[in-house]
């Protein structure tokens, strides 16, 4: 790969390229909710600044609360973390030295944190473009393997797997008695959610992730949670510092999970953005992922490579993420987040220009 790695930090890019920034730069590489933070949270943050002058709950005992509340499981089942990042280094410690299967494309940390641990890494990759599960293939593969990582919806296709599909997985490891971790960080943003939190609660073969960061757009402040069964959670739990979510976290993370209606209207918002672009890439000869959340694939099918394209939206002041360091997926699409309509707009108007020019 001979393109810098990133996410979220656009003046890496241009450095990284020896490029100067245009005037006025959009990160379409970053995948949080275009409608920000609810206001119900903002309006707080001046409230929970003392938090940072004592120590905070370190069984955070009161977002479990509110956790087991919103998802109907026991606080027994729950370990909130700092950020699902920090669940995932858990969790690959506790897996420390096993064989960990990764369905790819996925997020790269899942691999990261468990070649840290030494474990043994192998692929499972969903074929493109659809992006489908082969479940003989993949039932052949999970038998080999003491534990497997499957992000739901997918990171970075967007594509939301369905109810059937992940029962399939689920029953299919309990079989094979290997360890599915389920991250739906992005459960949220698709309509309508498909979750396995329930089942996971009572299984030794399931655990689920869930980051806030995403929807309530809360990257800096790290928080997410992971559900399973109690006497599991608790394996993965003794591997945590102490005091690891700070003050303002804990606080935040009980006010966020009690918003329904913002929720409500970015899923509304984003489905209605996301239907737009994609009528304008069908008609303009793009091919895109059939994204079911807030960011999604595309690329211009004239190119086996996209980075021309890339470097082109980045002289437009429009960065995507390209997909190099993507197993499976080696540059051959970038992906972009659904964002408010004027900047999607922008990126529309970007990819005319290419047609014409590029
Ligand atoms: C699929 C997926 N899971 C987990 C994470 C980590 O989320 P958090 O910010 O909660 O650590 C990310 C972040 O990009 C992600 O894309």
């Amino acid at each position: 790969m001979h393109l810098p790695a990133h996410g979220a930090n656009t003046q890496h890019v241009y450095e990284a390229l020896g490029m100067e920034a245009p005037d006025t730069v959009i990160d379409f590489s970053v995948n949080t909710n275009p409608l920000g933070t609810p206001a119900s949270v903002q309006d707080c943050w001046q409230d929970w600044l003392p938090a940072v002058y004592d120590y905070p709950d370190p069984h955070f005992t009161e977002l479990k609360q509110q956790i087991a509340t919103k998802e109907k499981v026991e606080p027994a089942s729950l370990l909130p973390g700092n950020g699902a990042a920090e669940l995932i280094t858990l969790i690959a410690r506790f897996l420390q030295g096993k064989n960990v299967l990764i369905v790819q494309p996925a997020f790269s940390e899942y691999e990261t944190a468990c070649r840290a641990e030494d474990c043994h890494i192998s692929y499972f990759q969903l074929e493109a473009p659809a992006f489908t599960v082969d479940k003989e293939a993949l039932h052949k593969k999970l038998q080999a393997a003491d534990a497997v990582f499957f992000c739901n919806p997918n990171n970075p296709t967007g594509i939301a797997f369905d109810q059937s599909i992940m029962n399939w997985l689920i029953e299919t490891c309990v079989e094979v008695k290997t360890l599915l971790i389920l991250d739906e960080a992005f459960y949220d943003f698709a309509h309508p959610p498909v979750t396995s939190i329930q089942k996971a609660s009572n299984s030794p073969y399931l655990l689920v992730l869930r980051s806030l960061t995403k929807m309530y757009h809360i990257a800096g402040l790290r928080l997410g949670y992971l559900v399973g069964e109690p006497g599991l959670v608790e394996q993965i739990g003794k591997r945590q510092s102490h005091w690891a979510l700070n003050g303002i976290a804990l606080k935040a993370g009980v006010a966020c999970l009690q918003e329904v209606e913002h929720v409500k209207d970015t899923t509304n918002f984003i489905a209605n953005e996301r239907d737009r672009v994609f009528r304008f890439l069908q008609r303009s000869d793009y091919i895109h992922s059939a994204s079911g959340v807030n960011f999604y694939l595309l690329k211009d099918p004239a190119m086996a490579s996209q980075e021309n394209l890339y470097h082109f939206l980045l002289e437009e002041g429009l960065v995507l993420r390209h997909t190099y360091n993507f197993p499976g997926l080696e540059g051959e699409w970038l992906r972009a987040a659904v964002k408010k309509e004027a900047e999607n707009n922008q990126l529309m108007e970007a990819l005319v220009k290419w047609k014409r020019e590029g």
